[in-house]
Formats: structure tokens, C-alpha cells, sequence
């Protein structure tokens, strides 16, 4: 009886992808491409991917490449909303036990925001929310003031849209830096910012819906805060009991992230911080490693 010639299985076909690209001579372009084979191969295999699965992935990538443009990076946002932005940023960002943990960029940084004094206001037009006063201490990990640290803040007003994306905003409405004192004090004025949905109209859309999942983001600030001869954090801070703070859309929520607004009504507190009740005061101590920033985020002009 003659045997047969043996079949050629997903295994081999795995193999002989991986010995095509163990030429490459870049060596991190060959671990990421043999990975990506790797993992994808057998992503494949797990949930027996169909041809017209794969076909369907192709458009969906395809619609991605067409709604992107210089101020909108769909695949990016896709990123987002599968998580992997937030576990790429866990393993590229580990901090120190009680350290300044960081959060998602997002895509609504603009650098060069106008500096405030301290316990100025970066909301620069009425009615963009209510009043909130955030203040604290910029620490070392060994509780020592840090002097000479910078924040860099943006958020959404109470209309939920960041004023690059909306006409009736005046220019950097609810950004600004800011310079920590010497002790490491700081203190602004910002309004209480609210959730905001991301984009549906594109393909991370089509994907938030195949799993009715909703498209909002649990309110936050965005904060950067850095000082010479310490790491660089971007991240953000959240507002504690938001409607969306268990189920962010990007996943960007860490319990160390999330800071009390407290409510402010009395006369006696408006007479106080100087201003009309209602407001809101946030305490919160930024903590900061040393060393510096580990991989500078290049994004282009739009994402960044
Ligand atoms: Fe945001």
C-alpha cells in the first residue's frame, strides 16, 4: 500500500510564511512581521475565518483607509475601541506603585495652547459649563515638591465638543498651560467637562453597533504634565460617577484616574473661592517618576 502524500496543513502554511520573512534585516520589522503572522494565522484558525469573512474584513479596512484624513485617523480609532490604544499604552507606559498613571492622547491635542496664570480660567467664552476649580501638589514618588513642572490641559466645554471642531467656540476655548509653583502648587479654573460620543459614521461605528455597544466617552480633562528630570504623562483626569465611567468607550478609564468634583452651593463658598454657585473643586496630586519621557508620540499635526 502506498502512502499518501501527506497534506499540506494551516501549520505548514504558518511555517513557510514565517522562513519568507526570516531574511528581513531590520530586527524589530522581522519580530513584529513574524508576530503578526503568528497571531494572525492563528486568529484565523481559532474562529475558522471564512473567505468571504476575510473579503468583508478588506472592505471594512478599505472604508477605514476612504474617512481617513489628516484631522481623522479611523484606524486609530478602531484601535481605540478594541483596546488595544490603552494596552499598547499599559505596556509602554508601566509607572511606578502611587506614580501619575497615563491615559489615551485622543485626538483633539492642540500643541501651544495659550499659558494661563495660576488660578486663571482656560475657558475663555461664558456659558461653557459650570465653574470648577482644579488644584493640587506635583510630587516625586518620594512625596518631595516638584519645582518647575508644566501642565498642559484641554477638555470639552458643556457642550461636549472641543473647540477645533466647533465654529462657535472661540480659538482654544478650554485649553491652556499652566506652570506649577515652586512648591509644586498649582491651581486652574475649567468647567465640569461632560461625556462625548466619537465618531459613528465611520467603520469603528459599524463595530460599536454589531456589538450595541455605545459610542461615549466617560467625562474627562486631558492632562500632560511634565518637569525636567521626570517622566512626561499624558493622561486624563475623570469625573467620579459619570454615567460612562465603567463602560468608556476606549477603554481609557484607570481607578487612580478618577477625582472627586465636589459640589459647591453656599453663599459662603461663593464668597470664599469668588465665585457663583454652583461650582465644582477638584483636588488631585500629580505624582511623577523620575527619568524622562520613554518614546515621544509623533502623531501628525491632525491626530496630535
Ligand atoms: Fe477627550
Amino acid at each position: 500500500m502506498s502512502s499518501a502524500t501527506p497534506k499540506t496543513t494551516a501549520a505548514d502554511i504558518t511555517q513557510a510564511t514565517l522562513r519568507s520573512f526570516a531574511q528581513t534585516p531590520e530586527p524589530r520589522t522581522r519580530r513584529l512581521l513574524e508576530a503578526a503572522v503568528k497571531h494572525l494565522h492563528a486568529f484565523a484558525t481559532e474562529v475558522n475565518l471564512t473567505t468571504n469573512e476575510l473579503i468583508r474584513l478588506a472592505e471594512i479596512l478599505t472604508a477605514a483607509g476612504k474617512i481617513s484624513d489628516a484631522s481623522r485617523h479611523e484606524f486609530l480609532l478602531i484601535s481605540d475601541i478594541m483596546g488595544l490604544t490603552m494596552v499598547v499604552d499599559y505596556n509602554t507606559n508601566q509607572k511606578p506603585e502611587g506614580a501619575f498613571e497615563s491615559s489615551v492622547l485622543g485626538p483633539f491635542y492642540r500643541a501651544d495652547a495659550p499659558w494661563i496664570e495660576p488660578g486663571g480660567d482656560i475657558c475663555r467664552q461664558e456659558n461653557a459649563g459650570t465653574s470648577t476649580l482644579v488644584s493640587g501638589r506635583i510630587l516625586s514618588t518620594e512625596g518631595t515638591p516638584i519645582n518647575g513642572a508644566v501642565l498642559d490641559i484641554w477638555q470639552v466645554p458643556a457642550n461636549g465638543m472641543y473647540e477645533n471642531t466647533d465654529p462657535t467656540q472661540v480659538e482654544f476655548n478650554c485649553r491652556g498651560r499652566l506652570k506649577a509653583a515652586e512648591d509644586g502648587a498649582y491651581r486652574f479654573w475649567t468647567v465640569k467637562p461632560v461625556p462625548y460620543p466619537i465618531p459613528k459614521d465611520g467603520p469603528a461605528g459599524l463595530i460599536l453597533d454589531s456589538a450595541e455597544r455605545h459610542n461615549m466617552r466617560a467625562a474627562h480633562i486631558h492632562v500632560i504634565v511634565e518637569a525636567p528630570g521626570y517622566e512626561k504623562v499624558i493622561s486624563e483626569l475623570f469625573v467620579k460617577g459619570d454615567l460612562y465611567i465603567d463602560s468608556d468607550a476606549v477603554f481609557g478609564v484607570k481607578e487612580s484616574l478618577i477625582a472627586e468634583f465636589v459640589l459647591h452651593e453656599s453663599t459662603a463658598d461663593a464668597a470664599a473661592y469668588g465665585r457663583p454657585t454652583p461650582f465644582y473643586t477638584v483636588n488631585y496630586d500629580f505624582v511623577l517618576a523620575s527619568g524622562q519621557a520613554r518614546e515621544e508620540i509623533m502623531f501628525s499635526a491632525g491626530r496630535a
